[in-house]
């Protein structure tokens, strides 16, 4: 894929559904009884990773490719069945985490594997937790890493208070999962909110499950009850165009029905302080989701500061902030984000890696980087690393740089965005080509 320089960006448009929420409407619609009515799912391929795990285990999943209703004919907490194969999860940490929860309360043996960033990702964050409660978990090859074997837990799960290192849904989700399959309550509790998809979800089809400041607790054997997920646009896919209608002269953009939960809308509030000239336009509630349209017009933007609780709020829209800092005057400071380098790939490395190559002014540091803006940047050869958050991030530097820019490996925004260039497009982004 080829970049150069753009100029107004005019246009209206929605980002597909989110794929937090996506991923956990199969999984939570899988483990209720009746029918989950599901609109606006993210086609991308980890979701669609999801929903082929659950077709292996029994459930009848109505999903027409190219469609973004899907249908979950769920089984309730106890109707899976054990796959014929190795359950794949492609590229899916969210797939692999969230399943290791659910398959630890199974009474047969199952057996994950996926890609081969998933094989480099950390398991034992979801391995130490679910073993406390009694499941039983081997890691392949060994040091926490997939392929991972699950076997039905002897004396079954029991309840736990959990205290994370990390603030992770997808540690804390696993251990809710778990939960549902406990003896007793089981708590977890995190240095800082995560996003609460999970708990809203799991609320909404029947669960007893309370938050109460950093800590969630659930209550084992509900019977959860199909639901209807009217799913937002994800706010994380939102942040490119966010990034791009402020960054690009004479842009105006309109991004209707964007997820705004406020676990999830920390690139608002950093936007917000960086002097953005934008807008959020008829809030809604879209089955206890919140959702908005974000009017974003090109703005002159200053440096910020961003750490502490606000990193678990943005933590995929990072690479695209860095990007942002690149334009903003002054120095921009991101720290307490080492959860980047154990993502798809080691996003501080690579987003400093190629950043420099295009002439910016950033530094890594041990737990995030450092961005003095106003150097202007040069069109280079981008390895995204397939990791799409990366290729998505240098398409909109790319949109912003002297010359060409062209990203290796860009087809793999077909994990989270598969239109993502199309929108792109249609925005005007490509005139100059
Ligand atoms: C996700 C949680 C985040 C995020 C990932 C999706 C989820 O990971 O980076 O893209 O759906 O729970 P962590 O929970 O590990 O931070």
């Amino acid at each position: 894929m080829i970049l150069k320089r753009a100029h107004n960006l005019k246009g209206t448009f929605q980002v597909p559904g989110d794929k937090s929420i996506s991923h956990r409407s199969v999984m939570f619609g899988a483990l209720a009884m009746g029918t989950t009515q599901i609109t606006n799912f993210l086609e991308g391929a980890d979701c669609l990773s999801t929903i082929s795990c659950f077709r292996s285990m029994g459930i009848q999943i109505e999903h027409t490719p190219g469609l973004t209703n899907v249908l979950i004919h769920g089984k309730g907490l106890h109707g899976l069945k054990k796959p014929e194969g190795i359950l794949d999860v492609g590229n899916s940490g969210t797939t692999m985490r969230l399943m290791s929860g659910i398959l630890s309360g199974q009474s047969f043996e199952s057996t994950m594997n996926g890609d081969s960033s998933i094989q480099k990702r950390p398991m034992g964050r979801v391995i130490d937790p679910l073993s406390q409660m009694g499941a039983v978990i081997h890691s392949i090859p060994g040091g926490g890493l997939a392929p991972l074997t699950i076997s039905p837990a002897k004396g079954g799960l029991h309840g736990i208070n959990y205290l994370s290192r990390v603030a992770s849904a997808q540690v804390k989700s696993a251990i809710l999962l778990a939960g549902l399959y406990a003896d007793s309550k089981t708590s977890v509790t995190e240095p800082y909110v995560s996003r609460n998809h999970t708990e809203i979800m799991l609320k909404r089809m029947g669960a007893d499950i309370r938050s109460e400041s950093t800590t969630v607790t659930i209550l084992p054997g509900a019977k959860l009850t199909g639901d209807t997920i009217e799913v937002p646009g994800d706010i994380s896919s939102a942040a490119y165009f966010i990034a791009a209608g402020l960054l690009v002269p004479g842009s105006e953009i309109l991004i209707e029905n964007v997820g705004i939960n406020s676990t999830r809308d920390g690139i608002l509030r950093v936007i917000k302080a960086m002097g953005a000239d934008f807008e959020i336009l008829n809030i809604r509630n879209t089955d206890s989701e919140t959702a908005g349209d974000i009017l974003i017009r090109y703005s002159e933007l200053k440096a910020v500061e961003i750490g502490g609780d606000l990193i678990p709020t943005l933590i995929d829209e990072i690479p695209v902030i860095a990007v942002m800092a690149c334009f903003a005057k002054g120095t921009t400071v991101i720290k307490d984000a080492s959860e980047l380098k154990v993502k798809e790939s080691n996003r501080i490395d690579v987003m400093v890696k190629n950043l420099s190559i295009m002439g910016a002014d950033i530094t890594a540091t041990e737990d995030g980087m450092i961005i003095t803006g106003g150097k202007p940047l040069t069109g280079a050869t981008i390895d995204s690393m397939e990791d799409h958050r990366i290729a998505m991030s240098f398409a909109i530097a790319g949109l912003l740089s002297d010359g060409e820019t062209t990203i290796k490996n860009a087809i793999c925004v077909n994990i989270s965005y598969p239109n993502f260039y199309k929108d792109l497009e249609r925005l005007g982004a490509f005139k100059n080509n």
